[in-house]
């Protein structure tokens, strides 16, 4: 097992070790998914157990508020991007609550705090001489007046040609390729057709000398999980053509940008990935000026005394598509602006759910507030999460089937039911009174074997509060586990229920019961970090106080606990199954669901269809129209021995060429109607999204090879 120095240190010492943890912050554009509630578990159960070692510690998060995605986001939804981001972080709490991950402050990148620190942070890095002004050429949107960031354009992929495809990788073929490199570009803000343009970055001076030095010590120096420290040798070194290494990091971005502004450059932005770490420390900055470190351990420190004091360990949990942040930008941050360092940062693994991958904005099949919405126990799933995690940096599958399993058979099939066992025999025959082990009585060879049983038990608490402290969730619970074993295995050998049938057999009885219930107790403590609403059902039950890590040393000798309740359910299948079940489009689509983002028009009779005269129509010439970024000029033929007029919205969609010697739909008897440009003599039918009329996102209808210009559509 990997040790930490710091760690070591601190477990000798009697001083509480004092920490800051975080997980990553979240983007403020959608509500969380199951991967965002599985590092919070992570880091949770991280949290609860050093509280439970009498450690001090701040977990704070904070929603990452800034960037480009999250203000066309809120300009599409009608809202300020503050008011977009504040109708998101109000729904934060339900999930929070809901899976007993115990913030102790949540803030936002957008608050005064960080634009505060994000400003003097920079201009600590430009004093150190590293920050660098370069111009960079980039697609801009005439239309909208903005630089477009990669995934806001498409075009037609430059390897195999598919349509619609994003500026920086093709989902058809999978090629790879920069946006410049797209064929036929456009925006996909407003579809115009992007132009090149210059304008000056700043830069995060990352291949100064000092800055490459910095970094290959301090993330080879023991303190990264192995397998992550070795991934970021790779980004150090450079191949034969002398490409790779650290380069320069673009830091800045363009108005109109949601962000915040950069001392002495008008109109520039940081771009979000530099203020979003600084946002951990703002986050915890409020927190301070919140009086909340006082409130809970009656005093009051400083934020920059705090967060500059080399006791304190500053711990990050993150995934680990952004290691590169946060072992590279992130120290590199801190230390050139003469800040200290994290003492750890930990690195996760994606979930998958059945095997599947999920994509970062929208989750997975596995909804978190459903899997409340339904009544499932949000210690299962904790328990769950646990049982599947290392300290590694792995991928992690959600089963249904193992899910089943582990929480049936393991947490409730062996570790509930040791209480449930023993508890009703306490109550009915000795009023709740628990007796001591081999306190009272003569020891026979039973009671000696209960009390070592109970000390092997109590002998665990050194490997499991190490596999905790670790991070080794899953090794943990499988120790918990094994000795859970042994109690079923001691009562199944002194069987209970047989005893209290037995005439003059109370005594035993009360002595089996009791080691029961001490038993449960420790495991209990044991399980707290990970179980901590069902800890806290114990301790009511146990009719003890909360119960802390070190506790597991003692007993409860002569004692009266409170009635059993039940504590926890088994899992039902039909309840995984009501979860993981994608909704039936049919049904979906009456409550909820407008096709083509659009409700469907009022009823109409036939006889209204008959009004409208649908011809086929051959698109026999197209040619763009002077003047006009959205019209083509059509000539059809729709067999009436002349040809027609007809205006297209369809320009951004397609190149004229392209439709010559098509056929198509038209509304033959509408209106003639007098235009800008001529006069328009009917309709093409295209079909389109409600929210991409008029842009590329527009398809005009083709019948089926033999259709005749003339005939009627019906
Ligand atoms: O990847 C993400 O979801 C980012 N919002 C994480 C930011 S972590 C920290 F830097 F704020
Ligand atoms: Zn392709």
């Amino acid at each position: 097992m990997r040790m930490r120095c710091l760690a070591a240190t601190h477990h000798r010492s009697t001083m509480p070790r004092q920490l800051f943890v975080t997980t990553a912050l979240p983007y403020a554009n959608g509500h969380f998914h199951i991967g965002h509630i599985m590092e919070y578990i992570q880091a949770d159960i991280w949290v609860r157990f050093q509280r439970m070692q009498g450690n001090q510690v701040h977990f704070v998060g904070a929603d990452d508020a800034h960037g480009a995605p999250i203000m066309i986001a809120a300009e599409k939804a009608g809202k300020t991007p503050q008011q977009f981001v504040a109708d998101i972080a109000a729904g934060r709490k339900p999930y929070l609550d809901g899976f007993h991950i115990s913030f102790d402050h949540w803030s936002s990148t957008d608050s005064p705090e960080n634009h505060a620190l994000s400003k003097e942070i920079y201009l600590a890095l430009r004093a150190a001489g590293l920050i660098a002004v370069k111009p960079v050429e980039q697609f801009f949107d005439p239309e909208k007046g903005m630089f477009l960031p990669d995934r806001f354009i498409k075009g037609e992929c430059p390897k195999c040609g598919a349509k619609d495809q994003y500026g920086d990788s093709c989902e058809v073929c999978g090629a790879v390729y920069a946006p410049t490199e797209l064929k036929n570009p456009f925006s996909a803000l407003s579809g115009a057709t992007p132009v090149m343009k210059t304008s000056d970055h700043y830069f995060f001076k990352l291949s100064d000398p000092r800055c490459g030095e910095f970094l290959q010590t301090w993330t080879q120096d023991g303190k990264l999980q192995p397998e992550v420290a070795n991934k970021i040798k790779e980004w150090f070194t450079k191949d034969e053509n002398g490409e790779g290494g650290l380069g320069d990091w673009d830091i800045s971005r363009d108005a109109p940008y949601f962000g915040i502004e950069i001392p002495d450059a008008p109109g520039k932005y940081f771009y979000v990935w530099l203020d979003a770490p600084i946002g951990y420390l703002a986050s915890l900055k409020s927190y301070f000026a919140s009086g909340g470190p006082k409130a809970r351990y009656g005093e009051q420190r400083d934020f920059e005394a705090f967060i500059a004091d080399p006791a304190v360990e500053q711990v990050h949990f993150i995934g680990k598509d952004i290691t590169y942040f946060h072992t590279l930008f992130w120290p590199a941050m801190l230390h050139f602006s003469g800040r200290k360092l994290p003492s750890q940062v930990n690195v996760h693994g994606h979930l998958t759910v059945g095997g599947e991958k999920m994509s970062k904005s929208r989750g997975t099949g596995l909804d978190p507030i459903k899997y409340l919405k339904l009544g499932m126990n949000a210690e299962w799933l904790r328990y769950y999460i646990a049982a599947k995690l290392s300290a590694r940096n792995e991928d992690l599958d959600f089963n249904p089937e193992d899910f089943i399993a582990r929480v049936n058979s393991d947490l409730v099939g062996k570790y509930i039911n040791i209480a449930s066992r023993a508890a009703g025999f306490l109550s009915k025959r000795f009023q709740g009174r628990l007796c001591q082990v081999g306190g009272t009585r003569e020891e026979t060879p039973e009671t000696i074997q209960a009390q070592e049983m109970l000390r092997s038990l109590q002998a665990r608490q050194g490997a499991i509060v190490e596999l905790y402290e670790q991070r080794d969730y899953g090794k943990a619970l499988r120790e918990i586990m094994l000795l859970a074993d042994r109690i079923n295995e001691y009562v199944d050998a002194n069987k209970p229920w047989e005893l209290a049938k037995q005439e003059g057999q109370d005594a035993r009885l009360h002595e089996v019961c009791s080691v029961c219930i001490e038993a449960f107790r420790i495991l209990t403590i044991y399980l707290k970090p990970v179980l901590p609403a069902l800890a806290e059902q114990v301790e009511a039950f146990l009719n003890v106080p909360p119960m802390f890590m070190a506790k597991s040393q003692e007993l409860l000798g002569v004692h009266t606990i409170g009635d059993y309740k039940h504590l926890m359910q088994r899992v039902d299948a039909k309840m995984l199954e009501a979860l993981l079940e994608k909704p039936e489009p049919a049904a979906a689509m009456v409550e909820t669901v407008k096709p083509g983002g659009e409700d469907i028009a009022p009823t109409i009779t036939i006889d209204d269809f008959t009004k409208i005269d649908l011809r086929i129509a051959k698109i026999v010439n197209a040619e763009h129209v002077e003047g006009s970024t959205k019209l083509l000029r059509l000539t059809l033929d729709v067999g009436e021995g002349r040809t027609r007029n007809v205006f297209s919205g369809i320009k951004e969609a397609y190149k004229p060429e392209d439709l010559i010697g098509k056929h198509t739909v038209m509304v033959a008897n509408l209106a003639p109607r007098k235009m800008k440009f001529g006069v328009s003599e009917g309709m093409v039918l295209a079909a389109s999204h409600a929210d991409e009329k008029g842009t590329p996102g527009i398809y005009v209808l083709e019948p089926v090879a033999g259709a005749q210009p003339g005939m009627r559509v019906r």
